[in-house]
């Protein structure tokens, strides 16, 4: 954290700690003879077929010493046969495309990463709720419904992870629901800089994601602005970026080793973590 707090990366220890549980070996570091940690690579399984690479950084007194490509692949090697996704930060698109494995570049989407250290003001969003639908504080009898959610959203098995997200030191997270059924939920962290980041959040409508990220702001104060990455692709996200006054600040590039994960990211209005898990 104190590495990636040095690049001014809003990262979530309590996240990392989050996907680390779900496969233990998936974050490789370097360090010197003497222990100080250099730099580290994950590529973390999320299960046997799909894995994420990301959290790749070398601190830079000792970048371009060929330390880099070591730890990247160690991480290569263990995500093994698995379908690999990581998001390029700009410049790198050519190194991992042409010589670090990842050949199949998405052209549908861009993620974004957003955020202010400003606060904002959850007042902006609106509190218009549809019909029959409530919105509620997790509570362990929620889970199987929000397990099955995010199922329908992402279309691959995330239950271990989800659980843990909930349970996450310095969070909240909420569900919409409906007649008993999950319709959407969210999740907000604090990040290594201070600030409250928003991830995973996905609805069905986006009349419920924008009730969901308001309570979900007003849920944690005492943060220092607000982190939330989202989809090119959702329209919705980005007007409630605009009414919180949380400005663009990087575009990444979704790569892949094998192929495409392709899902509906209307439904996206946050993504869990930009170097964990695809969505
Ligand atoms: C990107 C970063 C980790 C590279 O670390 P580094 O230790 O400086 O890189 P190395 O010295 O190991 O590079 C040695 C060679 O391996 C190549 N290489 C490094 N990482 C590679 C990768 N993931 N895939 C393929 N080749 C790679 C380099 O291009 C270089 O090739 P060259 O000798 O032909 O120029 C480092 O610059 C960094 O921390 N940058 C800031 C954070 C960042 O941008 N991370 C990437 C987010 S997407």
């Amino acid at each position: 954290m104190e590495i990636r707090r040095e690049l001014g990366v809003h990262d979530v220890q309590s996240c990392i700690q989050t996907w680390i549980t779900v496969d233990p070996q998936g974050i490789k570091i370097i360090e010197t003879d003497t222990g100080e940690m250099v730099g580290a690579c994950g590529f973390v399984k999320n299960n046997e077929d799909i894995a994420f690479l990301g959290l790749y950084c070398i601190r830079s007194k000792y970048q371009g010493y060929g330390l880099g490509i070591h730890v990247y692949n160690a991480a290569v090697e263990h995500a093994g046969n698995a379908n690999g996704a990581l998001n390029a930060v700009p410049g790198k698109l050519e190194l991992y495309r042409d010589k670090g494995g990842f050949p199949v570049v998405e052209t549908e989407f861009k993620c974004l990463k957003n955020f202010t250290t400003d606060h904002v003001d959850p007042r902006n969003l609106s509190s218009a709720i549809p019909k029959d639908v409530s919105i509620e504080a997790v509570q362990d009898h929620h889970l199987p419904a929000l397990f099955d959610y995010d199922y329908s959203v992402v279309g691959f098995e995330r239950k271990f992870a989800l659980a843990l997200n909930c349970q996450e030191k310095k969070s909240r997270t909420y569900v919409a629901m409906k007649n008993g059924a999950c319709i959407g939920f969210g999740t907000i962290k604090t990040s290594c800089l201070g600030a409250g980041r928003v991830g995973p959040l996905y609805a069905d409508d986006s009349a419920v994601a924008e009730v969901l990220l308001k309570t979900l702001i007003i849920s944690l104060p005492n943060v220092k602005g607000l982190v939330m990455n989202t989809v090119s692709t959702n329209i919705s996200s980005k007007k409630f970026l605009k009414k919180l006054g949380i400005p663009l600040k990087e575009e990444l590039t979704r790569m892949y080793t094998k192929e495409r994960i392709d899902v509906d990211t209307k439904k996206v209005f946050a993504l869990f973590d930009l170097n964990l898990t695809p969505f």
